[in-house]
């Protein structure tokens, strides 16, 4: 049989078994390319050649994605053998700006640059002035227009090596745009995270009965200080470019010229930026500015005024670590001071206590606030806040707002310690546990034991249940679902569906006060309509923890049917490892969902739940699944004996990753799958040329290994 050259195929003529040999000669390749060009100056081909092989790998691991490992060079650079991030030393430390407070500290900063420069009254003097991004700052160093590594802002000197991980930031260009170049460029900005973005992502985090983040610039710094890219690729960061450090060129003479410079390079710099001549434009940019702060999708904490020429800001240079060319005017802080008039401990849907603070009404940035985050036991701890205390608020973006702190001063006499309840406020009063997390460690939060018993668990599972995620049912929302719960008519998911039958038997809806003949018609109209669901939202709409949205969809997805999913679950309930190691097989689905999954269909009372429900509901079947499986749409027989799955599981493994399994081999099978003992099926598949893999071939190709 003759050999075909892989390295000469295009890249879509490639077997998966023959894109995994290219995809790893090319990983060699350019790992040696790298090491020439960078570590030696001494590159062996020219960089249209070696943009070319990068091109080709990139290619590659487009058509099949289960290629782009964490090794992959598409994702990976400079992460130290440790685990823990190298350290970039700056090639031009990364400093701090001085701070103004009042209009006077700017009056005052003109004026000093005017005599320091020794501009005469009518010299003009301008100004970029541009928000101050409330992120963290990062240096992206370019080289030949080549993103080559990313480093944060660390002690100024030397910071960490998070080049990985910035990689997977949509907004930062892997490769400059534009003509002008320089072979050296240091570009630096600020990494942020959007309100929205945090705000939607604290919602699957509830929706997973996982802890609230608790602001949009500590949860992009968290999530970009991850060891796995995969998890900022996750994570929505967003990056704005306002500044630069090494340039072996300078591609314009001014800091508004080096915007739109940057802006030309592809990157995003900060629309709002704007040119001011005199202290007057400063300040009304920095009231403009202020009303616009709070419909800004993006937290800012003041705004920056920087000389615009730069043979100026040379001239006028540095005061210790802060250019003296430069200046942050801060907005007043949107904080206040107010009584801590009681803490209430909320129940959520999963048993999760968290204790928020009743305040007396304070106005803080624009919003009258009366309740703040306490976060959970160990955060009152810590504070030591008790009732009766004056606190100190602060109202971070559009978050909810969070004590930071006591003034003690204002303690009144006799103030105890607050001690967190041993017991749910539910009517129950059910003893609160301490989680344990999967690790076998204490938590921070604490849980109600009720369960299933506990009314507060019941009624906020019934809200999600018809939340928008979920069965979404109009004219039926929380106050709807409370009132209903608390008349007995709702005790349970199923119950919504039989309200129009026992309506006129049980209760009579329309003689409630708020309601009437209309009204009631098209509520009962709304859950008819949503007796016709689909399997991802009566997945999540089931509210097991740490299934959210995205891993309904996964699971619907991954299982296609209600029934297969269902089945799959009970089996993981009880105990099988087979099914385990099948859903564990799926995107997106690990260890954490499926011991959620397995506590939630151990439990009779969710069986009968689900049992009940189901009977009042039709589940359609999922959408096929996603094509961007390496096995999508291609047709496999699987042949000879299998020695970690029996043949039955793989073709059904092999079905839910959308191929189609067939008994024999023809022209159009696209792999044979082939065990010791493998006959007349292997030699056919030889003769005809179609691509045969081991087992373990297999899993690898679908990424079960
Ligand atoms: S210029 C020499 N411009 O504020 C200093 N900084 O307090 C160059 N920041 O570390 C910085 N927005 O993280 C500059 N438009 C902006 C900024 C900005 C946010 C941050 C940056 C810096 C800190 C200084």
């Amino acid at each position: 049989m003759a050999s075909r050259d892989i390295s000469k195929l295009p890249v879509g003529d490639h077997s998966a078994k023959q894109a995994k040999a290219e995809h790893a000669r090319l990983h060699a390749e350019l790992i040696e390319h790298d090491r020439r060009y960078y570590q030696h100056d001494a590159p062996t081909i020219t960089d249209a050649e070696y943009d070319a092989l990068r091109r080709r790998y990139g290619e590659i691991e487009q058509r099949f994605p289960d290629l782009r490992t964490l090794e992959s060079l598409t994702l990976k650079v400079g992460v130290a053998p440790t685990g823990r991030f190298a350290k970039i030393r700056h090639a031009v430390p990364m400093l701090s700006l001085d701070n103004a407070f009042s209009d006077e500290d700017v009056t005052r900063f003109v004026e000093r640059i005017r005599r320091f420069l020794k501009l005469s009254a009518d010299e003009p003097l301008a100004f970029s002035a541009e928000p101050k991004i409330d992120g963290l700052s990062i240096s992206l160093r370019y080289e030949n227009g080549t993103l080559i590594n990313a480093a944060t802002r660390g002690d100024g000197t030397v910071g960490e090596d998070v080049t990985a991980n910035i990689k997977t930031l949509k907004d930062v260009p892997q490769q400059l745009k534009g003509k002008t170049i320089p072979a050296v460029a240091e570009v630096r900005g600020e990494v942020y995270m959007t309100k929205a973005d945090f705000l939607a992502l604290n919602e699957r985090q509830k929706a997973a009965g996982k802890e609230l983040y608790i602001n949009p610039r500590n949860t992009a710094a968290g999530s970009l200080r991850q060891k796995d890219a995969a998890i900022t690729a996750s994570r929505p960061l967003r990056f704005f470019a306002y500044s630069w450090g090494q340039m072996s060129a300078m591609p314009a003479e001014t800091h508004s010229g080096m915007l739109k410079w940057l802006e030309r390079c592809g990157l995003p710099t900060n629309p709002l930026s704007k040119l001011c001549r005199s202290a007057e434009e400063l300040l009304a940019f920095h009231h403009e500015i202020g009303l616009a702060r709070a419909q800004l999708d993006y937290d800012i904490d003041g705004v920056v005024y920087k000389v615009d020429r730069l043979d100026w800001q040379e001239r006028l240079g540095f005061v210790s670590r802060s250019p003296r060319w430069a200046i942050a005017h801060k907005f007043p802080a949107e904080q206040a001071t107010t009584l801590l008039k009681d803490i209430e401990i909320q129940v959520g849907r999963t048993g999760a206590l968290t204790p928020v603070a009743k305040l007396e009404p304070v106005g803080v940035g624009g919003v009258i606030v009366q309740n703040a985050s306490l976060h959970n036991a160990d955060e009152i701890a810590r504070l030591d806040v008790r009732i009766g205390d004056t606190v100190t608020i602060q109202r971070a973006g559009d978050v909810i707002p969070q004590v930071l702190g006591v003034v003690l001063e204002k303690r009144p006499k006799g103030a105890k310690p607050y001690v967190f309840p041993k017991t749910c406020p539910c009517p129950l009063h059910t003893p609160v546990v301490r989680e344990i997390n999967s690790a076998g460690e204490e938590g921070v939060r604490f849980r109600c034991s009720g369960e299933f018993a506990c009314p507060f668990q019941k009624t906020e599972h019934l809200k999600l249940f018809v939340s928008r995620g979920a069965f979404d049912i109009d004219g039926l929302g929380e106050k709807q679902i409370d009132y209903f719960f608390e008349q007995g008519w709702i005790k349970e998911p199923a119950d919504i569906f039989t309200l129009e039958a026992r309506n006129g038997k049980q209760f009579r809806l329309e003689e409630v006060e708020g309601y009437g003949p209309t009204s009631v018609g098209n509520l009962f109209a709304a859950i008819r309509g949503r007796r016709e669901i689909s399997l991802e939202r009566f997945i999540y709409a089931l509210g097991i923890r740490h299934v959210g949205e995205t891993t309904a969809r996964a699971l619907a997805r991954g299982y296609g049917t209600w029934q297969a999913f269902h089945d799959a679950a009970l089996a993981v309930a009880d105990g099988d490892d087979e099914a385990r190691t099948e859903m564990d097989a799926l995107d997106q689905i690990g260890d954490t969902v499926i011991d959620a999954l397995a506590a939630y269909f151990k439990e009779k009372h969710n069986r009968g739940v689900v049992e009940r429900l189901t009977k009042q509901v039709h589940i359609q079947e999922a959408e096929k699944p996603a094509r961007d499986t390496a096995v999508a749409g291609k047709t496999v027989v699987f042949t000879g004996s299998l020695e970690k799955m029996t043949r039955e599981e793989a073709k059904a493994m092999a079905e839910r990753l959308g191929a189609k399994t067939s008994g024999s081999v023809s022209k159009k099978t696209d792999y044979v799958v082939a065990g010791p003992g493998a006959g007349s099926k292997l030699d056919k598949a030889r003769e005809a040329g179609v691509a045969v893999l081991t087992e373990d071939e297999w899993l690898e190709l679908v990424g079960k290994k």
